[in-house]
């Protein structure tokens, strides 16, 4: 039975491996795919979107969603957010973990007009089946549609995001980004009521990915699986110069990992019912607090502490192959 799911996305270079893994396996019914503010302002995240579209040939909607997010940055601290460490290919040119607009032709076709948020209230209040909502950006999408009818949640199978951190951070001392960029909006998703599963750095960082899967993905040789074998390349680039991972000429490829889950949940391991909590001020605005004590009160999130890179690469190469 096809797992239907609803795509919320920052289209950057792991988001659209997300999109391409989501797409191409048989096990998932990709419902729609929203796009948000985040690794890129609205206008490029939701222009990529459409981009990956066009290459996988797919005809998902696509539903526009937030540019900002609650509290927006000009009345949050000034951190000491990570800056975005620069990275530099063979020729010395500098270069981004996620290109403002991706080298693929410019969308033909666009986005449907309602925004995203009313799309999870029109859906989520008449379908006849539950959908898993898999969110790999700010979480504000669905937060404001909670706000406006939190009985939405009845309809919502599962929730699983790529976000949090627990031992290793990203865009702060304390945080990781997709949490860091509207905590507010994360907090109100983690206490919404639906069965959370949140898959962090820790787990995204353990379940490394290598030049062994790009190799493959070029043997395939598809349009596809070309862009994706570039995207992780890319990847390995600067997290070899800016975030190196346990194992050298490996990348976090983030979101994806989440979509894995779906099609098999022993690619996370170690994997805790916990209390989780979002920090809204201060120098740790925007960590999640993991209470991991024996005793503990409102445990709301299933938190994975690791991943599995082998079962990983192996998921996420077979879906190319198809
Ligand atoms: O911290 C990693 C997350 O932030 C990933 O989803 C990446 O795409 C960015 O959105
Ligand atoms: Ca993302």
């Amino acid at each position: 039975m096809k797992r239907k799911v609803i795509l919320d996305v920052d289209t950057g270079s792991d988001d659209a491996c997300a999109i391409m893994l989501a797409e191409l396996r048989k096990e998932i019914d990709l419902v729609a795919v929203c796009t948000v503010k985040g690794n890129q302002p609205l206008k490029y995240t939701n222009e990529n979107t459409l981009r990956i579209r066009e290459l996988l040939k797919a005809d998902f909607p696509v539903y526009k969603g937030c540019a900002d997010g609650f509290v927006s940055y000009l009345v949050k601290p000034r951190l000491q957010r990570a800056k975005n460490v620069d990275a530099y290919d063979e020729q010395g040119n500098k270069v981004h973990i996620h290109t403002k607009l991706f080298d693929l032709p410019k969308a033909k076709r666009k986005e449907e007009d309602m925004p995203a948020s009313l799309f999870y209230l029109d859906y989520l209040k008449h379908c006849k089946e539950k959908v898993t909502i898999v969110m790999v950006g700010p979480l504000t999408n669905l937060a404001v549609a909670l706000l406006i009818d939190p009985s939405i949640v009845k309809n919502i199978e599962e929730i699983v995001i790529m976000g949090g951190a627990h031992n290793i951070t990203n865009v702060s001392s304390s945080a990781e980004f997709n949490i860091y960029d509207d905590p507010e909006a994360a907090q109100r998703v983690l206490h919404c009521g639906a069965k959370i599963t949140m898959v962090p750095l820790d787990a995204t960082h353990t379940a490394y990915i290598t030049k062994e899967t790009s190799k493959e993905l070029r043997k395939i040789d598809t349009p596809a699986s070309r862009f994706a074998a570039d995207l992780i390349d890319l990847r390995i680039l600067v997290h070899d110069q800016a975030q190196p991972l346990e194992v050298k000429g490996s990348c976090a490829l983030h979101d994806p990992l989440c979509i894995a889950y779906l099609i098999d949940p022993k690619v996370l391991k170690d994997v805790r019912l916990c209390n989780v909590e979002v920090s809204l001020s201060g120098f740790t605005i925007g960590q999640t607090i993991v209470d991991n004590r024996f005793y503990q009160e409102d445990r709301n999130v299933y938190f994975a502490f690791k991943g599995d890179p082998k079962r990983f690469a192996k998921i996420f190469t077979e879906a190319f192959r198809s």
